[in-house]
């Protein structure tokens, strides 16, 4: 579904190189959250209240990258698309998606790909801005910062905050006079397009934009979006999955989930054979990259023989907080037909959640029968562990 004749036009420019976030491909590329910076930004041009035309501005060789992009974010939308690539400059990018606008339309948008996670109530607010006034309308924020004028690492003045603020995207005009503000600019470079748009003589009016609307420059940015998008920043989080498996011994005392059951069959190992313990630590262990139980210091020593799970759990988690993890949380299943776990699940779940240090639940299964666990001979414990680096 597409419409043919839309009134509004966003130019995306999204060919910057992306040279302050560091990374190896051109930022609007870059995946925040499993997603493009572009598809993100282009997305919400497709839940927008009526349908426009998309001109997406990208570098040389990613335009069939980008109209894929463009193609999906915008798939149930009434918007139409183009791709074109830009210049060497932002001002120069604008221009290129200026000279395609279609022939109905009679406001121009001009947005970063970098705002990628500016809500759609911005676009309308400026639409309907440019539409009631006939002026320019751009998006701002209040400064919250004390601002105050440099010369060579020295002070040499502090700025009356009360009268800025800082703009954002999209900027939105009237084409015509957007259109002569750019011929009228020539060949000087302007950072934005209200920029380009009073140098022309034209008014420009302010509408509120919106703190989520902020420009992806650096690092630190897009961990910042990447904590917005998912709650936490997903780039500090690992998983680790670990097993261990125990044959009963003889003698009576189990000690399994940090729990004594006097009435079962011990596990046989080194220390008290607490497979539950052993599984969630080698779980903890490997999600950080610290390998496994076996390599953490002094587990072989004969000071360790009989030694309680909860020594290697702590252990565990000391190792962990030392190279700047810390738990999110932990669950294990216990594979087994004795001993009967449920009614006891909840006690485990407390006496293991405060070894670890977060949340550690636990669930319990047979094995119909088959194999060591079904036959009875032993325990199996599979763990897993979501740990997250800390900033
Ligand atoms: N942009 C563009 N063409 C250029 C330069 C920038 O289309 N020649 C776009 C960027 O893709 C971005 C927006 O303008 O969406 C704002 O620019 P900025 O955040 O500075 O992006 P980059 O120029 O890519 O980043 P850097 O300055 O760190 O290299
Ligand atoms: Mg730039």
């Amino acid at each position: 579904m597409s419409h043919d004749s839309p009134r509004v036009a966003v130019i995306v420019v999204a060919a910057g190189s992306g040279v302050r976030l560091g990374q190896s491909i051109p930022k609007a590329f870059v995946e925040l959250a499993g997603m493009t910076l572009l598809e993100r930004a282009v997305g919400a041009l497709g839940h927008l209240s009526q349908g426009v035309q998309v001109i997406v501005v990208v570098p040389a060789d990613f335009e069939a990258q980008a109209d894929d992009v463009a193609k999906r974010a915008l798939s149930e939308s009434d918007c139409i698309h183009l791709i074109t690539v830009g210049g060497a400059t932002r001002h120069e990018s604008v221009q290129a998606g200026l000279s395609l606008l279609a022939p109905s339309v009679d406001t121009v948008l001009v947005h970063d790909a970098a705002r990628s996670l500016t809500p759609g109530d911005v676009f309308e607010r400026v639409i309907a801005g440019v539409a009631t006034s006939g002026h320019g309308v751009i998006p701002t924020v209040p400064i919250a910062d004390t601002i105050k004028t440099v010369s060579h690492s020295q002070v040499t003045g502090t700025v009356d905050r009360s009268t800025l603020v800082a703009v954002q995207t999209p900027q939105g005009f009237p084409r015509r006079d957007l259109e002569h503000a750019y011929a009228h600019a020539g060949g000087a470079d302007f950072t934005d397009d209200a920029g380009v748009f009073s140098n022309a003589g034209l008014t420009v009016e302010t509408c509120p934009g919106d703190a989520n609307s902020f420009k992806i420059t650096t690092p630190s940015d897009l961990t910042r979006a990447n904590t917005l998008l998912l709650g936490v920043d997903g780039a500090s989080l690992r998983t680790g999955t670990a097993t261990d498996t125990h044959a009963f011994g003889e003698a009576m005392g189990l000690r399994l989930a940090g729990l004594d059951w006097p009435n079962e069959h011990v596990l046989s190992g080194h220390s008290d054979g607490d497979a539950v313990a052993h599984a969630i630590v080698d779980a903890l262990l490997v999600a950080a990259g610290l390998g496994d139980i076996g390599g953490m210091v002094g587990i072989d020593d004969p000071a360790y023989a009989g030694a309680s799970g909860e020594i290697f759990v702590r252990e565990a988690v000391r190792g962990l907080a030392e190279a700047g993890f810390t738990a999110v949380n932990v669950t294990a299943q216990l594979i087994g037909n004795r001993p009967r776990f449920a009614a006891r699940r909840l006690e485990a779940e407390q006496v293991l959640s405060g070894w670890v240090g977060a949340p550690v639940t636990l669930s319990a299964t047979t094995t119909d029968g088959l194999g060591l666990t079904g036959e009875g001979r032993g325990i199996s414990v599979i763990a897993t562990a979501l740990i997250s680096h800390n900033a």
